[in-house]
Order: C-alpha cells, then structure tokens, then sequence
C-alpha cells in the first residue's frame, strides 16, 4: 500500500477548515491529517471536535512540524514568511496559502528549501483560472475581470477598514 502522506495545518479557519475536511473526506487513500495548530486554540479544538478526530489539536507549531510530512499554512501573511522558514529549516514540505506574506523572500526560501531537500508549494488559489489567463497571453489579452464575493466579517480588522472607520457590523 503507498505511504500516506502525513499533513498538518497551521490556521484553522475558513481555509484551514475547509481543507481539513476535504483532506479527512476524499483524500484519505493519499494522505492522512495529523495535527492542527492555531494561536486560537478554541479554534483546534472546534474544528477537530467536528471532524471527530481530537487528538489532532496540537499546542504549538513545533510540535506540529514534527508529526508532518508536509506542511499547510492557512494563517495571515503576517505570519506566513516565518512558519515557511521553520517548516523548511525543519526538513517539512509546506503548502503556503498566505501567498502575500512572502512575497520578496522567493530566493530566501528556494535556498533553504534547497538546502534542506524539500518543496514548496505555492496555489494560485483565489486568482482562479490563472492557467487559462497563462493559456490566453500567447493570443492578446484586451481585459480581466476579477470579481470577489466576500462576507463583510471577512474584513474585520483589515488596516483599510479600521483606518476609515468603517462598522462592518453595521
Ligand atoms: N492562496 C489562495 O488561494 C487563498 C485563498 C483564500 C485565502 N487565502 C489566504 O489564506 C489565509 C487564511 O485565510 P482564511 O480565510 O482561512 O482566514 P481566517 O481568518 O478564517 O483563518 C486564519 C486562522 O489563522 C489563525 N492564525 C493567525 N495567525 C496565526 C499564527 N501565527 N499561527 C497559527 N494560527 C494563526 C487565526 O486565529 C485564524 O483561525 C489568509 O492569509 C488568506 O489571505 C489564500
């Protein structure tokens, strides 16, 4: 039988969530969840209560990287620059959804992840059909249309919001 590929996540909310369960659902002849860490742990315990899996929730991101193969984070972009140095530096893969937190360290990640034989993996996700777009531009491309549907809770505690004053709940 091949080897499940081991994956812990690093964020559960809206994508870490929704990833837990895809994982725990269809992808169990491939791979096998095996930690969930948050900096709200109410958050790992919910979600690994939904899944009936309670001894997933782990208490720290270390502990987390240990148990993992590969790594997926699905936090903010504050914090995605430095759990990808630490995944890599630790011998782990990493998937990194918060794509913006990196940006400007490619080659500062491609060297450890070189130096340390392991991947990494960047989903171009939220800019879907980027392929078709890649596909496109050997013709001319005239105009793109990005259209973003969000709750406005999504928002809260964005610099921009807070800085106009903004009440989402209102
Ligand atoms: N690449 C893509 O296609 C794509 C698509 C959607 C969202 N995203 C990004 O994925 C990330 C997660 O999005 P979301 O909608 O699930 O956000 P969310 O706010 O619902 O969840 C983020 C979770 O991460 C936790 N968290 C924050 N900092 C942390 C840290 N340092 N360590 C551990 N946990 C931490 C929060 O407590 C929260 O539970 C965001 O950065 C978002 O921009 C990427």
């Amino acid at each position: 039988m091949e080897k499940l590929l081991k994956i812990g996540i690093v964020g559960c909310g809206a994508i870490g969530s929704s990833l837990a369960k895809i994982i725990t659902s269809d992808f169990t002849q491939k791979a096998k969840l095996c930690a969930l860490y948050d900096i709200d742990m109410q958050k790992v315990y919910r979600l690994s209560a939904e899944l009936k899996l309670p001894k997933l929730a782990v208490l720290s991101i270390d502990e987390l990287i240990r148990k993992v193969d590969l790594v997926v984070e699905a936090t903010k972009s504050e914090s995605s620059l430095e759990i990808a140095k630490k995944t890599l530096i630790s011998g782990r893969d990493i998937l990194i959804m918060s794509v913006g937190g990196i940006l400007g360290y490619e080659q500062e990640l491609r060297l450890y992840a070189d130096e340390h034989k392991v991947k990494v993996f960047i989903p171009s996700g939220a800019i879907c059909g980027i392929d078709g777009l890649k596909a496109s531009s050997y013709s001319t491309i005239h105009k793109v249309i990005l259209t973003t549907i969000k709750p406005p809770k999504a928002f809260i505690g964005v610099p921009y919001v807070l800085r106009r004053k903004i009440r989402l709940e209102n």
